[in-house]
């Protein structure tokens, strides 16, 4: 078996910077370059660990180890390529804007925009990993454009999607449930997959790492993705019917959870689940079925999806129902922007969407959140709003949670941050005004203050 001495990644983000980092932590012998085509970020992963892109519990760690001995950033995306053994494409694949597909399938244009510079620029046989998340038969795409573009040189194509999840990262990363590994059947694919077992089984038992073909590799991240999101969608809805009966959602997620059949995870009620995984992915495999004639089950699978929405709506309505339909000169304030605890990243976080609806009614908006800032708040409001430039004044970020209250007659919690649980929750509706509700859309104070709130 070959061995692997460069390892590059292309894809700098909440993906290639932590996966790449457990990857240099357990190979010390392998040089590993995350490439980007952001030279910000890439100066932000060279710079200052208290300061870098991403936040992560234990990342810093890591880099203060690895940075410069064998985990290395760089803008030099030719180099990097020229030499490496070993290519992950970690770049976004976000929901497309236009075209056929718009609104559900995936844009591959970044990851093809990797690919077809790949072929100019490699001089050796690569093997190319799918890192990012991507529809199923991609590798058939990727195939093309190598085979088209370059054929003097041999490049096997592998899917090993991401299982990590944002905010434990590392841990996830050092501990999988496991690694999916999908090859050809091929003897050059086979032998592709065995170098990355390998690698993985530098810290991972053999019985984690699974191999598939290619398809079963590719749909299975989309498919675990979307049964999470079924999950969280399933105890969503059961939370409306507790709201309108008198039954408590958390007695219930306990009842069901206990079920071994069913288990305890990913049942926990909110204002919707969030992230930049998720939604897209659903919405991907919604475009699939489409695509494949299977009507009833894309509708099945968008349904998950058309819940999420209802949830987030009804976490702004029960703030209209009790502050009025009109809330000009009301304040209200946030605790919670990231789309969920322990982690910086707010991409299609619930509380845009809740903020988005509460201005447009004209609301004043404060934002308390341990990882979020003005500037972050007001390009998430940028994305998503059309009347960005009538509501804008209207949001601030405050970096202090008393004084985030003030004045304000109604506090949401939106983000599950251990830090809200412990606030002085007596003292904060000292600081509020006239109706002085508050409303959580994480359950997480529930049985640990007697403040009266409301629940979703
Ligand atoms: P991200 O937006 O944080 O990072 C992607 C990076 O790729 C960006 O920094 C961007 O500048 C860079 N990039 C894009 N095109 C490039 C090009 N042609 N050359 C060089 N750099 C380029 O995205 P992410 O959250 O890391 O997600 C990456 C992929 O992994 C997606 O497909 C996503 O669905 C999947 N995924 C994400 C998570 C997660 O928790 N964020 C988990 C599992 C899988
Ligand atoms: C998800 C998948 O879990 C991960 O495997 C995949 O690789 C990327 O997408 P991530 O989006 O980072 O990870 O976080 P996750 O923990 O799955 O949470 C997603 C959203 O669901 C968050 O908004 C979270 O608060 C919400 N959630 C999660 C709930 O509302 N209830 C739950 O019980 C669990």
């Amino acid at each position: 078996m070959k061995k692997i001495k460069n390892v590059t990644c292309i894809g700098a983000g909440y993906v290639g910077g932590p996966s790449m980092s457990v990857f240099a932590e357990n190979c010390p012998n392998i040089n590993f370059t995350i490439v980007d085509k952001d030279e910000k970020k890439i100066n932000a992963w060279n710079g200052d660990v208290d300061n870098l892109p991403i936040y992560e519990p234990g990342l810093k760690e890591i880099i203060k180890k690895t940075r410069n001995k064998n985990l290395f950033f760089s803008n030099d995306i030719d180099n990097a390529i020229i030499n490496s053994d070993i290519i992950f494409i970690a770049v976004n694949t976000p929901t497309l804007k236009e075209g056929p597909g718009a609104g559900f399938g995936a844009d591959l244009k970044y990851i093809i925009s990797c690919a077809e510079h790949i072929a100019k620029i490699a001089k050796s046989d690569k093997i190319i990993v799918e890192k990012s998340t991507v529809p199923i038969k991609t590798a058939e795409k990727l195939n093309e454009i190598f085979s088209k573009n370059n054929s003097s040189v041999h490049f096997e194509i592998l899917s090993n999607p991401e299982f990590l999840a944002e905010g434990t990262a590392i841990q996830d990363l050092r501990s999988p449930d496991r690694v999916l590994i999908g090859g050809n059947k091929s003897k050059s694919g086979q032998n592709a997959v065995s170098v990355l077992v390998e690698i993985y089984s530098k810290w991972i038992t053999k019985e984690k790492i699974i191999t598939t073909n290619l398809w079963s590799s590719e749909l299975s991240k989309l498919a675990s993705n979307a049964m999470l999101a079924q999950r969280i969608s399933s105890i969503n809805s059961l939370s409306a019917i507790c709201d309108a009966t008198g039954a408590d959602i958390k007695e219930v997620s306990n009842a069901i959870g206990l079920d071994h059949r069913i288990g305890r995870y990913f049942l926990n009620p909110s204002v919707g689940f969030g992230g930049s995984c998720f939604q897209k992915d659903i919405l991907n495999l919604v475009y699939l079925c489409r695509t494949y004639g299977l009507d009833e089950v894309a509708e099945y699978w968008y349904q998950v999806v058309k819940m999420n929405n209802y949830q987030r709506s009804r976490f702004s309505n029960k703030i209209i129902q009790k502050l009025g339909q009109d809330l000009t000169n009301k304040k209200i304030t946030l605790f919670g922007w990231s789309f969920k605890k322990d982690t910086n990243d707010s991409r299609e976080s619930a509380s845009i969407f809740v903020a988005i609806e509460l201005l447009s009614r004209g609301a004043k908006i404060n934002v308390y959140d341990p990882q979020t800032s003005n500037e972050i708040i007001y390009n998430d409001i940028k994305e998503y709003s059309s009347n960005y430039s009538n509501i804008i004044d209207n949001i601030k970020y405050v970096n202090d949670p008393y004084k985030a209250t003030e004045q304000s007659s109604c506090v949401g919690i939106l983000t599950e941050w251990d830090e809200f649980k412990s606030l002085d929750w007596k003292e904060i509706k000292k600081t509020m005004v006239n109706e002085k509700f508050i409303i959580d859309g994480r359950y997480i104070l529930k049985d640990k203050i007697e403040e009266k709130i409301t629940y979703l």
